[in-house]
Formats: structure tokens, C-alpha cells, sequence
């Protein structure tokens, strides 16, 4: 992809924040850093095939340790035994083993939760939305997902004073005067929440794609803490673009890849990723709620927590865990209002 069309594609992120006003973290050690090892690192890489594997895609060692010899032949240009002494040392500097239990335990420590504002929802998710995870809510047109997600900015930004969010919005739907009613309702300036949410509009699969694959770039050149990815919605465009059954191997290769990038996200920056999944009916189905969420079980297994949001009585709305690795099963009662979600008793 030329470096332009990217530019352009980024300059899609709305920022107003000068460089220099960019304030610096005050618990650095929340977020995960990665191996700060770069391609040139690696043996047999000098800083033109690092700037050809950059163009190609590879970024960091992760990309080259889990990269096949043929894919490096090709877009490097080096022989394969050199190719083979990459992957090797990429996969060596990866610490790609295992690790203790205790270590884990450690890790998990540096989590911390999103508040959704509202007692009934934090307890069904253990305290609120988890950060190093993907959290996927599904639910028909209207049951709150697009609601959730713009609380889920505004609460962490009012919880971390230096946090940014990212919003990819793939179906016009994010709302700045939503956002400012929900920072009053928090209690939070809302321009200073406006000013630290960065969307994005994608408009296709793989524009969606490209914007996931830039957020880690985004922080790096722009130097901002990103806490929360919202991609709203995950799957309609995959669902659009890809009519038929013949389609549908490739469409759930795509969607596989998009999950990966962003579970790599979460995971190395210590991110909570948010997002949204319609549903379709399930005609054949008489009992129970005959609807299913789309994307099958690419989607359902790179998710790392499950809710099914659906419309209740009167107006409420309830939420229902399904699969989590931590917590019950379970649900929680509320309601939409103005300035955020109430419970509902
Ligand atoms: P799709 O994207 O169409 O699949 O739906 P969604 O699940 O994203 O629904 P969304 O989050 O957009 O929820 C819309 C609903 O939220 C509306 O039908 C209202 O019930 C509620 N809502 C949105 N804004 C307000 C508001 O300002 N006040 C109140 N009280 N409710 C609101
Ligand atoms: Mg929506």
C-alpha cells in the first residue's frame, strides 16, 4: 500500500492535540510494553530490507517470527537461509515459551476494569469491561450496543486522565453529541472527552482491517495512551461484502485476521477492545430466542467475554453473559437514559 493512501487513511483518525501537548502516562507501568528489539536487529537485516519488510507489513518481531520462509523470500528478498535465521531470531527474542502460573497471575494484575456507570451491568462483568481482552456485545437493531460503546469512552476517559480512545465506526453511527451528554451525565468535561476520542469512519472490510492493523502505529508516532478500541460494528460490513455460501470461507478467513489484530492489540498494550455484533434470525428455531450472532465461531472464540444484549420490559434492556473465563453466567437489568445506564431493579 503506498505510503500516501495510508496517510490518508490516518488523517481519518480526528486529533487536534498537538504533538508537544500530548501528556505523558502516569502509571506507565499499566500498560504491557512489548520486546523493544527492532528489524534491524535481526541477523542479515540491514535498514533497506527492514524498510522493505516495513512496506510489506512487518513491523515488529512478532510479524517475522510467525511469518513462513516463502513470505520473507519474497517480500525481502534475501535467500532462505537467511530468511530461516530471521524467523529463528525473531522467535527466540519473542519468548515465545511458557511461563509460570505466578507469572500470569502478575500479568493479570495490570488489568483493570471500565465502568459502565451502572452497579447491575460492573457486577455481571467481575467490576466492569476488561482491559487485555475483547469484550463482544450482540443484540437486534436498537438494544443499546452502540450506547454501551459510547459510555465505555466516555468512563475511562473520566477514569484516566491521560487515556485516549479509538472508535472505529463502520455504520455512521458514533454520535459527539451522545458523547457530551453521557461526560455530563459522568460529571466530565465534554470537550475535554471529544478532545480524546479519536473515530474513525471505515468504509469497507478492508479499510476496517487497515484501521485496526494502524492503532498501534497511531500510538507510537502520536505518542497517545490508548486504553479502549470500540469497533462499532464488527461485522456488517464482512456481512455486506460477502453474499452467498460460496463466499463464506473467505469472509470468515477475513473476519479471523481482523480478530487476531485486534486480540494482539489488546493483549500487548493492555487495551480494552469493544465490539459490537448484530444478530440474525434463526427461523428454524421455536424455542428459546431464535436469534444468533453473526461471524460463527471465529468471532465467538476470539471473543474473550460474550453478552447478548436484548430489549426487555418497558423499555429496559438486559444484558446477559455468556461466556466469560472468569465469571458466571448471568444477567443485569437497566435502562438507557440521557446522561448514561440506570439499573433497573
Ligand atoms: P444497531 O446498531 O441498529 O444494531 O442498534 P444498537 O444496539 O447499536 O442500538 P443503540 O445503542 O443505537 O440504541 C439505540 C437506543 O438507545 C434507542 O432506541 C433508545 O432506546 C436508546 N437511546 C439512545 N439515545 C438515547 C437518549 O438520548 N436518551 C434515552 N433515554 N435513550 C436513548
Ligand atoms: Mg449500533
Amino acid at each position: 500500500m503506498a505510503e500516501a493512501k495510508i496517510k490518508v487513511i490516518m488523517d481519518e483518525f480526528i486529533t487536534e492535540e498537538p504533538k508537544s501537548k500530548v501528556l505523558k502516562s502516569t502509571e506507565p507501568d499499566k500498560v504491557l510494553k512489548m520486546e523493544k528489539l527492532t528489524l534491524s536487529d535481526l541477523p542479515g537485516v540491514g535498514a533497506a530490507t527492514a524498510e522493505k519488510l516495513e512496506q510489506a507489513g512487518y513491523r515488529d518481531m512478532m510479524a517475522v517470527a510467525v511469518a513462513t520462509l516463502g513470505e520473507l523470500v519474497e517480500t525481502a528478498g534475501v535467500t532462505e537461509a537467511v530468511a530461516r535465521k530471521m524467523i529463528n531470531a525473531a522467535r527466540d527474542s519473542m519468548k515465545m515459551g511458557f511461563e509460570t502460573g505466578m507469572e500470569v497471575l502478575k500479568k493479570r494484575a495490570l488489568i483493570s476494569k471500565i465502568s459502565t456507570g451502572c452497579t447491575n451491568f460492573d457486577n455481571l462483568m467481575g467490576g466492569g469491561f476488561e482491559t487485555s481482552a475483547i469484550t463482544e456485545c450482540f443484540g437486534e437493531f436498537g438494544s443499546g450496543k452502540t450506547q454501551v460503546g459510547h459510555l465505555l469512552c466516555v468512563n475511562i476517559l473520566k477514569e484516566d486522565p491521560d487515556a485516549h480512545a479509538v472508535y472505529i465506526d463502520t455504520e455512521n453511527t458514533f454520535r459527539p453529541e451522545r458523547i457530551k451528554q453521557f461526560a455530563l451525565g459522568a460529571g466530565m468535561n465534554p470537550e475535554d472527552a471529544l478532545t480524546r476520542i479519536m473515530v474513525a469512519r471505515a468504509f469497507n472490510s478492508d479499510h476496517q482491517m487497515l484501521l485496526a492493523e494502524k492503532v498501534e502505529t497511531m500510538m507510537a508516532e502520536q505518542g497517545k495512551k490508548v486504553r479502549l478500541v470500540v469497533v462499532d460494528s464488527l461485522t456488517s460490513h464482512f456481512r455486506a461484502e460477502f453474499i452467498g455460501r460460496g463466499t463464506l470461507a473467505e469472509r470468515q478467513q477475513k473476519l479471523n485476521r481482523h480478530m487476531h489484530t485486534l486480540a494482539k492489540i489488546a493483549n500487548t498494550n493492555n487495551i480494552c477492545v469493544y465490539v459490537t455484533n448484530q444478530v440474525m434470525a434463526k427461523p428454524d428455531q421455536f424455542f428459546g430466542d431464535p436469534t444468533q450472532a453473526i461471524g460463527g465461531h471465529v468471532v465467538a472464540h476470539a471473543s474473550t467475554f460474550r453478552i447478548y444484549l436484548r430489549k426487555g420490559r418497558k423499555g429496559t434492556r438486559v444484558a446477559k453473559l455468556i461466556d466469560a473465563p472468569n465469571l458466571a453466567d448471568g444477567e443485569a437489568c437497566f435502562e438507557v437514559t440521557e446522561g448514561g445506564l440506570v439499573d433497573v431493579k
